[in-house]
């Protein structure tokens, strides 16, 4: 048959093409039903080491949705030589597990920030964020200075409770929180509890200090505390190397 005539004939081209999407659908979804999970398992001494965000860090991020950092920043790192060698090991997929929405983005405007985590002081973050182009001169990141205003923790209940809904294990009853201490150990799953959300705010800001300035907490001690955590849920030294390929 020539081409021409699947051209110029629209059954024959609805026809074929139908056969030929599906044969791609068939190739993507098919295997899906043959492995047994896509998110790899990360557990240190039966606890999983990649926890749902504390209420000061969960504000941070909120933060920095508002303020379209993933414009820029992307927060994927992926499994190519050149990326691991910048930024460290290819990102998991159970390290964005508990994001909703996830930011790995498609927009590298600036680097990667998926494991920006404890690999600049606080006070750089600060520095860098309040007038970018006093440290990195030829940034062209915008000044966020505003960010040192007090920051807002109402709702930080229902913002919690509302992540509950789509599977993020915040505990709000006994039992909730007894399993997370099951599963996290108890020092995360203090963090995790709905009922004490904002006392654990306030203490988090107030031991980690993070915007230098003890007497406020700021939307900045937010945002720092979450940017100090991005990928260091994983120490990636506690599994041999053929560990994660085993999900792939
Ligand atoms: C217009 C694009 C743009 C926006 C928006 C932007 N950045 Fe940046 N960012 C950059 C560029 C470019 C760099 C690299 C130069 C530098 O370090 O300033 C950078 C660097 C960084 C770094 C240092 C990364 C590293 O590994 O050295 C951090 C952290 C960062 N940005 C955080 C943020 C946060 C948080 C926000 C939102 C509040 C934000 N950025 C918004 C462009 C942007």
């Amino acid at each position: 048959m020539k081409h021409e005539t699947i051209e110029t004939n629209a059954g024959w081209l609805i026809g074929l093409t139908l056969i030929v999407i599906s044969i791609g659908g068939l190739v993507e979804i098919v295997p899906l039903y043959f492995i047994e999970d896509t998110i790899e398992e990360v557990k240190v001494e039966g606890k999983d080491t990649i926890h749902p965000y504390s209420s000061l860090e969960l504000r941070g991020r909120d933060i920095y949705q508002r303020e379209g950092c993933y414009t820029c920043h992307s927060q994927m790192i992926r499994p190519f030589r050149d990326e691991a060698l910048r930024y460290g090991h290819y990102s998991l997929a159970a390290e964005s597990k508990f994001d909703h929405p996830f930011q790995w983005g498609s927009k590298r405007t600036g680097p990667d920030l998926a494991r920006v985590g404890k690999k600049y002081s606080n006070e750089w973050h600060v520095q860098h964020l309040i007038e970018p182009r006093s440290v990195v001169k030829e940034s062209i990141m915008p000044n966020y200075g505003f960010l040192m205003k007090p920051l807002s923790y109402k709702n930080l209940a229902n913002r919690m409770r509302a992540l509950k809904v789509v599977g993020v294990p915040y505990s709000e009853s006994k039992e909730e929180y007894e399993a997370n201490v099951k599963r996290f150990g108890e020092d995360i799953a203090k963090n995790l509890d709905i009922l004490h959300a904002e006392e654990n705010l306030l203490a988090q800001a107030a031991a980690g200090n993070y915007d230098g300035n003890a007497d406020d907490v700021t939307e900045m001690d937010a945002l720092v505390a979450y940017l100090q955590l991005l990928g260091t849920m994983v120490d990636f030294n506690k599994f041999d190397e053929g560990h994660f390929a085993k999900f792939r």
